[in-house]
This record gives C-alpha cells, sequence and structure tokens, in this order.
C-alpha cells in the first residue's frame, strides 16, 4: 500500500481505537517527501519540539512501550540507523536490529518481500535501508504494517529531509525567503533529491554546485523550475557562497561510482575550509548529512555556523515524532 492512502487495514486492528491518535500519520508508510504538505511538516516540527523537552527533562517516556521497531539496514549507517533505535528506546519501546543482512536469511537468498512479511510478524514498524531505488515501496506493497523509508539507493531519504528542514527552521527562523546552495555529489546523493521536493514546498532559491559528472537529475531541475523557483547550476562554489543562506554539502558517493577513477577525480572536487567561509554571510549554516570524507575541514566545526552536529542531534526528535505519529500516539 502507498503510503497516500487509507491506513493499512492490518495496522488498524493492531492499536485499539480508544488509544491512538489519528494525526494524518497513524498506519501510513513514509515512502517519499512527497506525501507531505506544509502543514504536516508543521505538525511533525511541533511533536519534534515537544520530543525535545521530553529528552531533556526525563530522557525518555513510555508512549511507545510495547511497541516493536524492525530495524532493517542492507546498506550502512550510523546517524540513521542508530538514531531510529535511540528514538525507539528513549519512547519506550523495543528494537529488532538487522544491520548486518549477511547474518539474517537474506544471505540465503531469501527476497525483500518475504523479509519484511517476517519481520511484521514480529514488529509493529519496519524501517528500511535498501540500495535499490523503489525497494521502499516494494516493501510497502507487501507488508501491511507500516514502513519507513530509510534510504532506498539513489532514490530517496524523506527521514533526513525531515530533520534537515526541521534544523534550518531552527537555525534560521525560517523557510521562505532563503538561498539554499546544494553541493557535491547532487547526482546520487539521495539527501539532495528529497530536501530539493521538500524545500520546494517553500519560497525558495536553489543553487545546485556540483562538477558536471555530479549534477542534479535534470528531471528534478525542471520540477522546481516548473514550480517557479529560481534554481542556478553552477560548478565553483565561490560563486554562491556569498549569497547562500545554507550551504548543504554532501559526500561523493563513492559506492555508487562504477568506474572508480571517475570517483578518484571528483572526491575532492570541494572542501569547505575557513578561508571559504570568510566569504560566507554571518548568518548563513553549513549542514551536511554526514559521513564527511575530507569535504569539510575539521577546523569548521569551530565556526558557530557549522550546524551538522546540531542537524544530526535533531534526527532523533525528529525520528521520535515520526514514530508516535505513525504509531497513533502523538
Ligand atoms: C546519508 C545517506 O545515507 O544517504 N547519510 C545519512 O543518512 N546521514 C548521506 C551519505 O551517506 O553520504
Amino acid at each position: 500500500m502507498t503510503g497516500n492512502g487509507a491506513p493499512k487495514p492490518h495496522a488498524l486492528r493492531v492499536a485499539r481505537p480508544a488509544d491512538r491518535v489519528d494525526n494524518g500519520f497513524y498506519g501510513q508508510d513514509i515512502i517519499s517527501v512527497r506525501q507531505f504538505s506544509r502543514e504536516k511538516l508543521s505538525y511533525i516540527f511541533d511533536v519534534a519540539d515537544e520530543m525535545e523537552t521530553l529528552v531533556r527533562r526525563f530522557g525518555s517516556a513510555d508512549l511507545l512501550s510495547g511497541k516493536v521497531l524492525a530495524n532493517l539496514f542492507y546498506e550502512p549507517s550510523t546517524r540513521t540507523a542508530s538514531s531510529f533505535m535511540a528514538a525507539m528506546l528513549r519512547l519506550g519501546g523495543s528494537v529488532i536490529p538487522i544491520n548486518e543482512v549477511r547474518y539474517s536469511s537474506v544471505s540465503k537468498g531469501e527476497s525483500l518481500p518475504d523479509t519484511v512479511r517476517t519481520l511484521e510478524c514480529y514488529a509493529d514498524i519496519i524501517v528500511l535501508r535498501h540500495p535499490e531505488v523503489g525497494s521502499a515501496q516494494i516493501a510497502a506493497d507487501y507488508a501491511s504494517k507500516p514502513i519507513i523509508n530509510a534510504g532506498d539507493g539513489v532514490g530517496e531519504h524523506p527521514t533526513q529531509a525531515l530533520l534537515d528542514l526541521y534544523t534550518i527552521q531552527r537555525e534560521l527562523g525560517r523557510l521562505d525567503g532563503l538561498k539554499v546552495a546544494m553541493v557535491g555529489d547532487l547526482k546520487y546523493g539521495r539527501t539532495v533529491h528529497s530536501l530539493t521536493k521538500l524545500l520546494s514546498l517553500y519560497n525558495v532559491d536553489f543553487y545546485f554546485v556540483s562538477p558536471d559528472i555530479l549534477k542534479m537529475p535534470p528531471e528534478l531541475v525542471a520540477d522546481v523550475r516548473a514550480r517557479g523557483h529560481r534554481a542556478e547550476e553552477v560548478e565553483d562554489v565561490h560563486e554562491v557562497i556569498a549569497d547562500a543562506d545554507v550551504l548543504y554539502v554532501t559526500r561523493v558517493q563513492k559506492e555508487r561510482f562504477h568506474d572508480l577513477a571517475q570517483y578518484e577525480r571528483v572526491k575532492d572536487y570541494y572542501i569547505i575550509d575557513p578561508e571559504l567561509m570568510r566569504l560566507a554571510k554571518r548568518e548563513m549554516i553549513v549542514m551536511h548529512p554526514l559521513p564527511r570524507v575530507g569535504e569539510i575541514s575539521y577546523a569548521v566545526d569551530q565556526d558557530p555556523r557549522a550546524a551538522y552536529f546540531r542537524q544530526m542531534e535533531n534526527g532523533m526528535f525528529i525520528r521520535m515524532a515520526l514514530l508516535a505519529a505513525v504509531l497513533g500516539k502523538a
């Protein structure tokens, strides 16, 4: 079932009507950022604010006690996997972590549909990261419990985009009227694909900064322009640094290259360092979904405009909000 339809019938049977909150997310899959409107985003952001207060004051709560999350990762992850896990644990739920599918029946040749149909026998919700575009939708088509897409190849990474948008809103106090520069691997970076779609709900201008072989997919550029946004594609970050309110830096996605020699040629194309930061506005922020592999120098970490560590902490609050919303408890 897609994320846009009615709650999954099976999931509806799981929660007792009396103790669930109908918030538009209950029982839904989270597959793409296209499922979100400005209203839905502001609802999730409000709940995330409450989750932060909860964590700062009490550390944890029992909102999701008795609920089980299956964390199914076919690709490496540090932040996404552990922040989903921390989010579930801090809300009183439990987690089945499958971080290394080599040790599961996947290595015996089990298909994705069979693996998710197995896990939903034990869990109330499944978080899935998989190397193929469209895999989260396939999982959702087979599963009757909610699926959350934690990255489907070069496709989407909706929960990352939610935490990115939440970070921009918190750091700069607004989303409308901003100039957002995305830098690095715009071809294979799923985080920038999802974030671009989400930002196009706001009055934002885009700078897409990449080497020629790593440009943003043309259909995405065409889409934001068709929605009335200014979107400029440039190669030199110096052309945009003074104008940007947000500098969203990405890693060159080595694992997506067929030709490693080509990766070697572009891997150090951009290095954000204090010298470049001197050209930026005082009010701008530098973001990165992380991990970084050299594209932001460590000397930038001291700069108050470096928002990437705050950004990753926000990820846990956003994922707490989403889990509570999808499980009908927000
Ligand atoms: C990103 C991803 O997996 O797409 N990481 C993350 O989830 N924070 C970015 C990356 O791997 O470069």
